[in-house]
């Protein structure tokens, strides 16, 4: 029996990732997977709750396949699937909607966001959004959920509707514990400091792909925007060269405390020379490996059907006793 707790965790391939999506997301998985049994999915059933091209969602979710393991995700030690690829997830979504209140569902911040952009799309898949996301955690018996603090009024969902089914009929699910991260959960625009770093940003400006070229990386960097105080000192009121300096840390490994010092007397010109030395060599062989990964996509194929395989194997295990408890017959 492998005793490990379990990690599961996913990201919808809605297009190319940032770097805040790297530091806030996909870099922590990394270090979970020596330590617990980890199941890392691409969410591509969640990603058409907003409209996309059926051509695009394809390469969306083999890029991000690639991605993760261009990250570092490790298919001998981590589970790495695609949601569709396991049909458990869209059958406990149908059981768990049939005990999920409207009013809470209402409630979810990111619905609410989601509503007022799509308003000619306002589809009831984006309403039960929360409640797939919570059928991915469940199946699995999950311990932790690794997610930006953006998830975590989902995560609370997914733990009630386990609490609310284990009630009704007897013990059956795990009630799974969010994982935020306190450093890195966030990294902002260079363009705007006060707001996070997203890729629907309408200025390139400020956000930097992981694909981004090292000439792109350059000039973004070079175009941050800092303040006049001309310090390279950590706080709060120069909230640009604190953000440029949680990702120099986060990529070189050096403390800001260290940062601080190295670049005292210095200008903001030789330290983004250098941000953006240590973010291009940072990406170097993730970008690499992601080329190779692309290149070779029959590799791809065969992980994401080993995965496939084996978080099906889990997911109908939990499936099973769920069909029992609600008391439907089994075929035999
Ligand atoms: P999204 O692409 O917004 O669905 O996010 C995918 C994952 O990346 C989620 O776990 C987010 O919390 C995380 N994430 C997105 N943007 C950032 C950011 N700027 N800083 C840190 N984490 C982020
Ligand atoms: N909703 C999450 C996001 O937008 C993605 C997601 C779907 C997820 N299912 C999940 C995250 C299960 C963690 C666990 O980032």
């Amino acid at each position: 029996m492998d005793e490990r707790k379990i990690v599961f965790s996913g990201v919808q391939p809605s297009g190319a990732l940032t770097i805040g999506n790297y530091i806030g997301a996909i870099k922590n998985w990394i270090d979970l997977q020596d330590e617990y049994n980890c199941f890392y999915c691409v969410v591509d059933l969640h990603a058409i709750t907003v409209p996309q091209e059926p051509k695009n969602l394809r390469k969306n979710t083999l890029d991000l396949l690639a991605l993760y393991l261009a990250s570092g995700v490790d298919p001998e030690k981590a589970t790495v699937f695609i949601q569709s690829h396991v049909s458990a997830h869209t059958e406990l979504t149908w059981v768990l909607n049939t005990i999920s209140y409207m009013g809470q569902l209402n409630r979810m911040t990111q619905f609410k966001e989601k509503a007022q952009r799509n308003e000619a799309n306002l589809n009831a898949g984006l309403f039960t959004y929360p409640v797939l996301m919570a059928s991915d955690i469940l199946l699995y018996q999950t311990d932790l959920v690794p997610v930006g603090e953006d998830q975590k009024q989902h995560l609370e969902l997914a733990r009630d509707l386990a609490e609310r089914f284990n009630n009704k009929y007897s013990d059956t699910f795990k009630v799974p514990d969010p994982l935020i991260k306190t450093v890195g959960a966030k990294i902002m625009s260079l363009q705007n400091p006060e707001s996070k770093m997203s890729k629907s940003d309408a200025d390139d400006n400020g956000y930097i792909l992981l694909l981004d070229k090292p000439d792109a990386i350059e000039r973004k960097i070079k175009r941050a925007v800092t303040d006049s105080i001309g310090e390279v000192r950590y706080r709060d009121e120069q909230p640009g060269i604190k953000n440029l300096m949680n990702i120099y840390s986060i990529f070189s490994g050096e403390s800001v405390e260290h940062l601080e010092k190295k670049y005292e007397g210095e200008g903001y010109g030789k330290f983004k020379g250098d941000l953006a030395d240590v973010v291009v060599e940072g990406l170097r062989p993730l970008q690499e490996k992601y080329d190779y990964y692309m290149k070779n996509k029959d590799y791809l194929e065969t992980i994401y059907k080993e995965g496939a395989e084996n978080a099906e194997r889990v997911a109908r295990k939990t499936l099973r006793k769920v069909y029992k408890k609600v008391g439907f017959i089994p075929r035999g």
